[in-house]
């Protein structure tokens, strides 16, 4: 069974063949398709979501299948107390494919688990949000032809953000340097850094002012800081990054600036019209994107990935202490872990196969 709960199983080769794969559905979107003819797509939205919900409904229309849902999750049995595996076993039967969105981390994991269709992760927590790291990456590509070398600065909420824990995994695959420009209370966590480091090989750079780095970038990917996850004391924090006109003056002419939008203040209106605002364009790109994974995944002749095998896993009875992880809510659940592999003579390092949290 294909499921995209994150992009750990695409491998550089297979990620580019898929932006060519998204370039055939932009000309699919304006002939029309019924690639998907009676299909049925259902997305489950437990948080609130515009651009991901919408396009992944209208990536399923323009591909001629149907879909259905819900985005309020007090609307469906969840209210009642039913669990993430018993809703997956429902929802099998009514739909083809499954997109689900939720506040715990690891939930489309445990709906894969439980679904005898392909499940696609639309973000859970701030783990991870793997949809959206292939349309910054795509929208790079188009530009610029490739992703390798590119100095990709993450500005922003680093720690809570899931958009940029799944870019910086993904960018780094694909062989671009990583820039981590946050404020000091808000850098990439240490499991996401751990993985990068020993997993992908990267070796980002660390800083806490845009003004350090800004003439080195390639990309400027900002995101908001993501208040509805910040403890209250982090609150302050608010307004403390904003990138207006002035900030990217040292900025190179063919920057991208992307954002994976909703922005709040940290991205200034006057951007907008400098032409190396590409954050709409982005935006726009979502929906073909969306459709070549509804294909691929719907294993609809030839948009079909390649999956390559991950970490090994491994079952025991330690519960991972995220509060945010599923498991820690859903009792039914046995605790995975995967196994990461540090360089030789090292100790071995787990994390948790649900949230991604490290176990020490
Ligand atoms: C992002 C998300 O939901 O994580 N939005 C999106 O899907 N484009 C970013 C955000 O909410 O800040």
């Amino acid at each position: 069974m294909r499921h995209l709960i994150s992009l750990d199983a695409l491998d550089a080769t297979e990620i580019e063949r898929f932006f060519h794969a998204v370039d055939d559905m932009r000309d699919l979107i304006s002939i029309g398709s019924q690639l998907c003819r009676e299909r049925i797509l259902a997305t489950l939205f437990y948080e609130p979501s515009t651009r991901t919900r919408l396009s992944f409904e209208c990536a399923m229309l323009r591909l001629g299948g149907q879909t259905l849902g819900f985005h309020e999750s007090q609307t469906s049995s969840v209210a009642k107390g039913e669990t993430i595996a018993d809703t997956a076993r429902m929802v099998t039967n009514y739909a083809d494919i499954i997109v689900v969105r939720h506040k715990l981390a690891g939930t489309a994991r445990v709906m894969a688990q439980h679904s005898t269709v392909p499940v696609i992760n639309g973000g859970d927590d701030s783990h991870r949000h793997p949809t959206q790291a292939l349309i910054d990456l795509y929208t790079i590509w188009r530009h610029r032809g490739s992703i390798r070398d590119l100095n990709i600065g993450i500005c922003g909420d680093l720690r809570f953000s899931r958009t940029s824990h799944s870019l910086a995994y993904a960018a780094a695959r694909l062989g671009a340097q990583l820039v981590h420009i946050s404020p000091s209370e808000l850098g990439m966590p240490e499991s996401v850094n751990y993985r990068l480091r020993h997993l992908f090989g990267a070796s980002p750079v660390e800083v806490t002012t845009l003004q350090e780095v800004i003439h080195t970038l390639d990309v400027l990917y900002v995101n908001r800081l993501q208040s509805e996850r910040l403890p209250k004391p982090l609150q302050s924090l608010r307004g403390s990054y904003v990138i207006d006109t002035e900030t990217i003056k040292q900025a190179k002419a063919d920057l991208l600036i992307l954002h994976p939008l909703p922005r709040v203040d940290e991205l200034a209106y006057d951007l907008d019209s400098d032409p190396r605002a590409t954050y709409f364009e982005q935006s726009q790109n979502g929906v073909p994107v969306r459709m070549a994974l509804i294909a691929s995944l719907l294993e609809i002749d030839p948009y079909q990935f390649n999956l390559h095998s991950t970490l090994s896993v491994r079952k025991d009875d330690t519960r991972c202490r995220n509060p945010f992880c599923v498991i820690v809510h859903e009792k039914y659940l046995q605790p995975e872990w995967e196994v990461l592999q540090p360089s030789e003579g090292t100790e071995e390092v787990l994390s948790c196969a649900y949230c991604g949290t490290l176990r020490r």
